[in-house]
């Protein structure tokens, strides 16, 4: 019953698609448990090069199932699009599951996203405007569509009835903007239904299923463990739970059925959008990060904000998520600096801190306190095990395991698939 959880371990970003990818050959399911497609996985196939937002990236391995929880914002039309993206490309996709309990991001969802955003003005998320937040919001009010919806059409007529009728209101009156007619949006839902049909299944039963059939299923979480809704940097986060526990009500699985939850963690630090970051950096060391490490946003080509790794972080995502290992990624990127700085603590008002304050404000006010570790400048991209690596990246990867209190299990020196050294395997 080998179930593992792989989530990013800061802000998203991580190199998450890397490390699904390169366990998929192995793997029967890879589940999506939350999010929708605000998240932009890059995976490299031989000279192939694909950017995923919504589908599991185990879509890319022949024999696995990739499977949408029901824990997932959908888009009908961006899905729809990525399968036939796919399709074009020769990547046969028929084996989707998609729950029919997931949730969809309708038109409107995305509308209210972006106006919203707008209002905020200099107090903005920052999101990826792709309607996440609308959509998790219209699910917790309990007007949400869902896929199941599609196919019953005087439902989803009065469903959507009864989410346009407030929404109306607040984008005419509020907004100042044109009221959306319920028509025209069950007609463009009605539109995807029997595209999206063969896919939808209950995936709650199949998974448990697979589960005692002793099948290997990985849940993928996209963003990352700052960017949930419950334990990140709020309000500067997503509407929905990366964290671990999120992958148990994500895709209907019990916490007693997980057996491994590995966290995703870049040799330095990135964030996307607004919210504190306390090891960011705004000179040339900042600028080389984003450069060498091709730092721009798969989804939104918003330039990531770069900075040093924070352990901080590190040892807080450990304890949220009860890691059992990490995947440290794109250790590659940091060859070449004489010297590397690490965040091991911050100082708030004076006082140091070893661990992430609770109290926001506290966040916000935390500078970094800084221990140097010498750097390494021979290149690593083809280092096949630990022990080829040069000694003070040994070094730099010994002191991050034990500042962040989980062993480093496996470390990405390139983006190619076989660009990892595996220390200990995850299966
Ligand atoms: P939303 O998820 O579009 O609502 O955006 C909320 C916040 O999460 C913003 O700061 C986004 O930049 C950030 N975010 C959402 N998805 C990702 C991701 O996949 N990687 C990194 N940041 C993300």
């Amino acid at each position: 019953m080998p179930a593992l959880v792989l989530l990013g371990a800061q802000w998203g970003d991580e190199g998450k698609g890397k490390a699904t990818d390169l366990l998929g050959g192995s793997v029967d399911y890879v589940v999506r448990y939350q999010g929708g497609n605000n998240a932009g996985h890059t995976v490299v196939v031989g000279d192939q090069k694909y950017a995923l937002h919504l589908l599991p990236s185990g879509i890319l391995s022949p024999g696995c199932t990739p499977v949408i929880g029901n824990g997932v914002v959908v888009d009908p039309s961006v899905l729809l699009s990525e399968l036939s993206g796919l399709n074009e490309r020769g990547v046969d996709t028929s084996k989707l599951l998609i729950s029919g309990n997931a949730h969809i991001i309708t038109s409107y969802n995305v509308t209210v996203d972006k106006v919203t955003e707008r209002f905020l003005g200099k107090r903005k998320i920052g999101t990826t405007g792709r309607g996440i937040g609308p959509a998790y919001a219209d699910k917790i009010n309990r007007v949400g569509i869902r896929v199941q919806d599609l196919y019953d059409e005087s439902i989803l007529q009065q469903k959507v009835e009864a989410a346009l009728d407030v929404k109306n209101q607040i984008l005419t009156k509020l907004y100042n903007r044109r009221a959306i007619a319920v028509e025209q949006v069950v007609g463009e839902l009605l539109g995807y239904a029997e595209q999206l049909k063969p896919y939808v299944a209950d995936t709650v039963l199949i998974l448990n299923q697979a589960l005692e059939d002793d099948k290997v299923v990985l849940f993928e979480g996209g963003q990352g463990t700052l960017l949930d809704i419950d334990h990140g940097t709020y309000p500067f986060v997503t509407s929905s739970n990366p964290t671990a526990g999120g992958a148990c009500t994500g895709a209907g699985v019990g916490p007693t059925k997980i057996s491994r939850v590995i966290g995703i963690l870049k040799a330095y630090t990135t964030r996307v959008g607004a919210g504190p970051f306390p090891t960011e950096l705004f000179d040339e060391d900042g600028e080389a990060l984003r450069r060498i490490g091709g730092e721009r946003g798969v989804t939104t080509g918003r330039d990531r904000r770069c900075g040093w790794f924070d352990a901080v972080i590190a040892r807080y995502a450990t304890r949220v998520n009860g890691l059992t290992d990490f995947f440290l990624t794109k250790l590659d990127v940091l060859t070449g600096w004489e010297e590397i700085p690490v965040c091991v603590a911050y100082e708030i008002d004076g006082k140091r801190v070893e661990e992430l304050p609770y109290s926001q404000s506290d966040f916000h006010h935390a500078k970094p306190v800084y221990e140097m570790l010498p750097g390494w400048s021979e290149d690593i991209s083809k280092a096949k095990t630990f022990a080829d690596l040069p000694k003070n990246a040994q070094d730099y990867v010994k002191a991050l395991e034990e500042m962040s209190g989980a062993p480093i299990s496996a470390i990405g020196v390139g983006p190619g698939r076989e660009e990892t050294i595996e220390i200990n395997s995850f299966l």
